[in-house]
């Protein structure tokens, strides 16, 4: 018989969280309450102000019909002026902006965009595993540089071997950083040496800007687009899912480079038929009339982050408090492995960690914890895993 899939199909790893969810589904079968800290999906609701703007648009039958690929002006021009306000980037709505279902839409399908068969798309490890499935899904080859403490969740440029750069056509970068939390503080010239490595290279460098604007401690992320001479190598990956408590909605939009724009936009006329017009008008309104919003959810995913490291600290754990994303990247207690505490935690406590090495080989000896989770939750899931770690102690 012939097989019932493609072979690329067979390239992609095996979903590392199976063997969790499954042991989570056993518990809560038999009546245990699992708190996950697994998943970065906003618990809190979507501004009002954005919700009652879809239920308007919806009511309109002119939002009804297939929607522009190229969007709304008034979204890419809602777009053009977030950008100004918040990172001095300046974006012409004509050209310079796609809107796109979600960023990891973008991500997967720019790969489809950008390479060629054989072609290498450089990423991090850990990362975010569209880095690798985009380009395996496309017969393209991921290559992925290892960030760590070391040094400083920043992937090394320099130690890219010769035959894997003169293939290598992409750059998948992200910070504010998930898994790690990283962050480009000011000063940083690392986006600096990431333009001239793409221009060296004729790379094209995407910036996965995912997790911009959810910062602490005063921090404010920077656009890579401001960074001078990015707007000729690259596109930035932008996205309301987090900031705006909006991953339901599959709302983003890639801007940047007009080249790759066009031709990305020249994609997608064949392979979606745009946004529904009401979601980009309620996503409008988010980035005008709830342009702060993100700053309130700044404060609170703060104070939940403050609350599980003094909880680590506590047990005995030295995690760094990062300044920007929605997670808190800790390295395990000494004689475990990432999948030994995260399963330690779940079987004693309970409470569900994601482990290090499920993001890359490079993530071994940490766990992540995810804050989208809500206060008492997360008070009750970090008391329960103090517990559990005094008793093993
Ligand atoms: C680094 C990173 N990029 C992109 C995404 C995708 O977000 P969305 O498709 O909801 O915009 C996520 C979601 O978790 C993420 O962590």
């Amino acid at each position: 018989m012939s097989p019932r899939h493609a072979d690329r199909l067979d390239r992609l790893a095996p979903y590392l969280f199976a063997q969790l969810e499954q042991k989570i589904q056993d518990k809560r079968d038999v009546g245990i309450d699992v708190i996950s800290l697994g998943i970065g999906d906003p618990d809190l609701p979507t501004p009002e102000v954005v919700v009652e703007e879809l239920r308007r648009a919806v009511g309109r039958p002119d939002t009804h019909q297939y929607p522009s690929n190229k969007g709304r002006l008034g979204f890419r021009e809602a777009i053009a002026s977030f950008y100004e306000h918040r990172f001095d980037v300046r974006l012409d709505p004509a050209t310079e902006i796609l809107p796109v279902l979600g960023g990891k839409e973008g991500i997967f399908h720019i790969c489809q965009v950008l390479l060629n068969v054989g072609d290498v798309a450089l990423g991090t490890d850990p990362g975010y595993p569209v880095y690798t499935s985009g380009p395996l899904l496309t017969d393209a080859e991921p290559y992925l540089l290892p960030i760590t403490p070391e040094n400083d969740f920043k992937p090394d440029l320099g130690s890219i071997p010769a035959d894997i750069l003169a293939r290598s056509k992409l750059l998948f970068l992200n910070y504010p950083n998930n898994p790690t939390g990283a962050v480009i503080e000011p000063g940083d010239t690392f986006f600096e040496e990431v333009v001239q490595f793409a221009k060296d290279n004729d790379i094209v460098v995407v910036h996965d800007n995912a997790y911009s604007e959810i910062s602490f401690d005063g921090y404010q992320a920077p656009s890579f687009l401001a960074t001078p001479g990015a707007r000729d190598v690259g596109v930035e990956m932008f996205s309301l899912s987090k900031a705006w408590n909006m991953t339901g909605w599959r709302v983003g939009a890639c801007v940047g480079n007009p080249e790759v724009v066009a031709a990305f936009w020249k994609y997608k006329t064949n392979v979606d038929s745009g946004m529904f017009d009401a979601v980009q008008a309620a996503a409008t309104k988010a980035l005008t009339d709830a342009r702060d919003f993100p700053v309130e959810m700044s404060a609170i995913y703060q104070r939940r982050r403050d609350l599980v490291i003094g909880a680590l600290r506590a047990i005995g754990l030295e995690p760094n408090a990062p300044k920007g994303s929605i997670y808190v990247w800790a390295r395990v207690p000494e004689g475990h492995t990432s999948a030994t505490f995260a399963e330690q935690v779940l079987n004693e406590a309970n409470v569900v960690v994601s482990p290090g090495s499920s993001f890359g080989a490079a993530g071994e000896g940490f766990v992540r914890i995810s804050l989208s989770t809500p206060d008492d939750r997360l008070r009750e899931a970090i008391e329960r895993i103090e517990a559990s770690m005094r008793v093993t102690a």
